[in-house]
Parts: C-alpha cells; structure tokens; sequence
C-alpha cells in the first residue's frame, strides 16, 4: 500500500509516505528524531509514549491523549498530533513547572508522558478540574521512581490553579502558558490540509483495524509491513455514534470506551456506567479502545462483553452488500473463536430498550484496582416485582473459553424470590454451568470462588433490603 498522509507535527505541516501500519511511536522516534517521546513497553501499559492527538468534529478541535505504541501512522491523517517537544516554550509551562517544584521526576523517563497526560487532561476537561479527574487521567502513566505522592501534589496544585473553571479553551489554554501559541492556529490550519491517499496494493487487507490496543499488542512487528485497513478512516457512517430508536439503542463498533461511558443514553440505561469503565485499561487506552474491538477480540475476560452480553445484545455483521444480525451470545464459538466470517466487518451493537425499572450491575475482581484485566467478571439485568425476579440475564468472562451468558442460572431464578436460600439453590448450577481452568489470572478454585463471590454480590449491591451478606453466609 502506498499513502500521502498530511497531517500536522507540533507546528509543522507533515506529509509522509511511511506505511500507514507503522507505529507513531516509530515513526517519532527514528524518522523525526523526536525523542521526547519514549519507548517503554510498547503494549500499551505504561504511559510513556503518550501524544495527543487533536482532530475536528463538528466545526470543534477535540484532543485526545493517546499511546502512540498502539496507534497506527495512517489513523494521524488530517489531525494534529502534539508530543512532549510541541508543548516547548521559552519557559517551563505551569504542569512541567509544578513537576519539578514538588519533586515529581526522578530519572525523567516517564516524565514526557505524564506532562502529555496531565496537558491533554485540561485541554481535553469538559467539567471541572478536579483531584479525582487528575488521577483518572494519570491512570495509564507508571512511573518507578517517584513514587505517586509526589504526582498527586502536582495534580492538587493543578486543581488550585484551574478548580474554579469549567471548560477551558484554548485561548485560556495559551494564556496560562499550559501550551504555546501556535495551537490557536491549527483549527483553521487542520481544515486546510490535504486530504489523505492511500493505494491499495491488495483487495483483501492482511489486517483490520479499530483502535489497534488489542491487536498492535499481539502483532506489532508485522503489521507495518501490511496492508491494513483502518477502519476508522474508511469506516460507514453507523459505525460511529449512538442513537436510540424503534425502542432499541443502536451502538456504532467504532464507539470508544471513553465514549460509550459518556454518552447520555447509555447514563440513562447504566447510571454507574462511569464507574464501571474507568476500572477498563487506562484512560489513554479508553480513548481509542472500541466495543466492537473488545467483542471481536473475544477475550473471554473483555469487560465489554460481559456488560454487552448480559444486556442481551445482538451484533450487526456486514459483508459488502450483505448484513445479518446475529445474537451475541450466538457469536462466541471458542477460545478467541467467532462467527465471524473472513471479510466481516462488525458495524452495530443493538442493546433492546429494557423496561424502566430493570436494574444492572457489574463486577470487576482484578489483582490491580486499575489498568488491569479481570480475573473473574460478571453483569447483571435484572427486573423484579417487589422480590420476585421476573427477569434475568446474567453473565461472566474468566470462567470459561469464551464470554459466557449464564443461561442455566439464569434460569434458576425466573420467579423466585430474592432470599438467601434462591442463592444457595442457585450455586449448583452457577458451578456445572461454567469450566475454569487454572492459568496466569489464578487457580480454577480461586475462579470458581470468585464466581460465587460476584454472583452474591450483584443481589446485596442492588437489593440490600432484600439481601444482606451476613444472610448469604448465615446459612453457610
Ligand atoms: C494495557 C491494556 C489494558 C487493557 N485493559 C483492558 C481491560 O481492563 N478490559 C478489557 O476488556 N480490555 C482491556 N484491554 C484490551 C483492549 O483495549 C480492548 O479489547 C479493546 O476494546 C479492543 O478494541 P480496539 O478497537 O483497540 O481493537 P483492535 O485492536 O483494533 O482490534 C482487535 C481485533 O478485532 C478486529 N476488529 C476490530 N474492530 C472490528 C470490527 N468493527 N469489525 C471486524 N473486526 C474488527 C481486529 O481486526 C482485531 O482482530 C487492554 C489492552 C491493553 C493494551
Ligand atoms: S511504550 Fe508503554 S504504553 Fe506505549
Ligand atoms: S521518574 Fe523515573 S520512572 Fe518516573
């Protein structure tokens, strides 16, 4: 495949004829020299070679903090892409000041991505600046030196100097010296650019790509040598956004994480929604990462399937001129195994409207609080008349090939009440219905615990008048 990609580097104007697959990271590094940007992991798993990435939408120049180990050359087209050297000005900013008046850098290798984390987070900050949005927004920045006490001073004084601000332009951006002038610019700057070619050297891609966290992971030395297709350049216009209508919530495989958990219609369906997706990856990665990438990976532990699945979703697949809709639970054939068929692309989730006072829940038992995959996790639908469960789904990633609805248990509690003894009636079956195997995450004993802890769990979170956990194990 052969690509003019322009797109703008700090303040310049860029075009390059690099594979489209190649890493950012790559790319900065050896062909721009800008070595601000570093190398730590290339998995995506510690911050350092975090960019942002700014792009228009709707008229509006939206940045976004991204790892560039994850991120394919072609998806930079037509944006603005800023690293550690594009924030340099005659003076330290305020964030790089404040790193090094309380202490916060040592060594100075993860240095770059926290200042790129903590700049993107006030260019980025739709509320206000707040101690909790600081630490969200750090989530995906490891540092081994300083330890995060430090870090936490220089996000409090962060808080101080802008806590009393909603959304910050640019403009206040640049008079507060947080970023240099020439960002006021490139709004009108990114709307005159070039557009894009690619030529395609082959019908069929070697290579599809969303948000690349997954698959950049698994085959990062021989996707630049591909052809790809980024299906976030090419993609159908259902593929994007959210929408609600025909009582069904129509969700595009190219949605984000980040916006998935942010989007008014999914609030309204899950009110915890925020809580349950900032335990996902880290911010960077849930600014790239797509439900439609976490269903296809088909990682039996992916968080997104679990909740997907227990909201009884279906999946819409498109070949060409063809599409079929297909249950989700019909879609998980075995370990990392789907229906799938070659040359399918995942366009739509479809989630069916349940009714208003049907509840849900979600649980998460991972060996880190954050930026750490699950052991065990499970979600629940659930609609009661007073405690009498009249409908169910409920299901669970960790404890068997594939992410799994609990059909059987799920069965078990049609129309009975939520008492202790359902929950032990309903142990059995919860412990013949699924099949752990011992791994790196822990022993299938510890597994099949943590089933039955979560199971538990999502009664006395969402029913505590119903359920207590000191009745569950009284009748231990
Ligand atoms: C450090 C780290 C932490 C993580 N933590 C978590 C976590 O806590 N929970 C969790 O669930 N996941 C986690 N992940 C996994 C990952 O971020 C998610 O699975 C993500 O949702 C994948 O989406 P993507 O868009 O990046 O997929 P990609 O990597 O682009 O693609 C993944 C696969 O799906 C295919 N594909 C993607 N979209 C489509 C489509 N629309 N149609 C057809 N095929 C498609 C691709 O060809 C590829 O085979 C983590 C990843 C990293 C690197
Ligand atoms: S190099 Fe570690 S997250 Fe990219
Ligand atoms: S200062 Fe050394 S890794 Fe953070």
């Amino acid at each position: 495949m052969t690509a003019q990609i322009h797109f703008i580097l700090n303040d310049r104007t860029v075009c390059t004829s690099q594979s489209p697959g190649s890493t950012v990271l790559d790319y900065l590094r050896s062909l721009e020299r800008l070595t601000g940007t570093k190398e730590g992991c290339r998995e995506g798993g510690c911050g350092a070679c975090t960019v942002l990435l700014g792009e228009l939408q709707g008229g509006n120049l939206v940045y976004k903090s991204v790892l560039s180990c994850l991120l394919p050359l072609g998806e930079i087209s037509g944006k603005h892409l800023v690293t550690i050297e594009g924030l340099n000005q005659q003076k330290l900013s305020p964030v790089q000041q404040a790193i090094a008046d309380f202490g916060a850098t040592q060594c100075g290798f993860c240095t770059p991505g926290i200042v790129m984390s903590l700049t993107g987070y006030l260019l980025a900050n739709e509320t206000e600046v707040s101690d909790e949005g600081v630490k969200n927004a750090l989530s995906g920045n490891l540092c081994r030196c300083t330890g995060y006490a430090s870090l936490k001073r220089v996000g409090s004084f962060l808080v101080k100097l802008f806590g009393n601000r909603t959304k910050l332009t640019i403009a206040d951006l640049i008079a507060q010296k947080i970023i240099p002038e020439y960002f006021q610019d490139v709004r009108s700057r990114l709307s005159q650019l070039a557009p894009t070619t690619l030529e395609n050297g082959k019908a069929t891609p070697d290579f599809v790509i969303a948000g690349g966290t997954d698959i950049y992971v698994e085959q990062d030395d021989v996707i630049p040598d591909s052809q790809v297709t980024l299906l976030n350049q090419t993609s159908v216009a259902e593929m994007k956004g959210i929408s609600s209508y025909d009582n069904q919530i129509h969700i595009g495989a190219l949605t984000t994480f980040a916006e998935f958990a942010t989007h008014p219609e999914i609030i309204k369906l899950i009110p915890d929604i925020q809580t349950y997706v900032q335990r996902i990856a880290s911010w960077q990665i849930r600014n790239r990462a797509t439900l439609g990438g976490n269903i296809v990976a088909a990682s039996p532990l992916a968080d997104g399937s679990i909740m997907l699945l227990a909201l009884e979703s279906q999946l819409v697949l498109d070949y060409g001129v063809q599409n079929r809709i297909l249950p989700m639970t019909d879609f998980f054939q075995g370990y990392k195994e789907t229906a799938k068929k070659s040359g399918e692309i995942l366009t739509e989730i479809v989630i069916p409207l349940p009714s208003a006072l049907t509840k849900f829940n979600f649980e998460k038992i991972s060996k880190r609080q954050y930026l750490d995959c699950a052991v065990v996790n499970s979600a629940i639908k659930i609609r009661c008349e007073g405690d009498v469960i009249r409908e169910i789904a409920v299901s669970m990633g960790g404890v068997s090939a594939i992410p799994l609805l609990l059909k059987e248990t799920s069965a078990y509690f049609l129309g009975k009440r939520i008492t202790s003894k359902t929950i032990q009636g309903v142990l059995p079956f919860l412990q013949q219905e699924i099949s752990t195997i011992s791994d790196v995450h822990g022993s299938e004993e510890y597994k099949r615990l943590l089933a039955r802890q979560v199971l538990i769990a999502h009664f006395t979170k969402l029913f505590p008048e119903f359920l207590q956990v000191r009745d569950v194990y009284a009748t231990n």
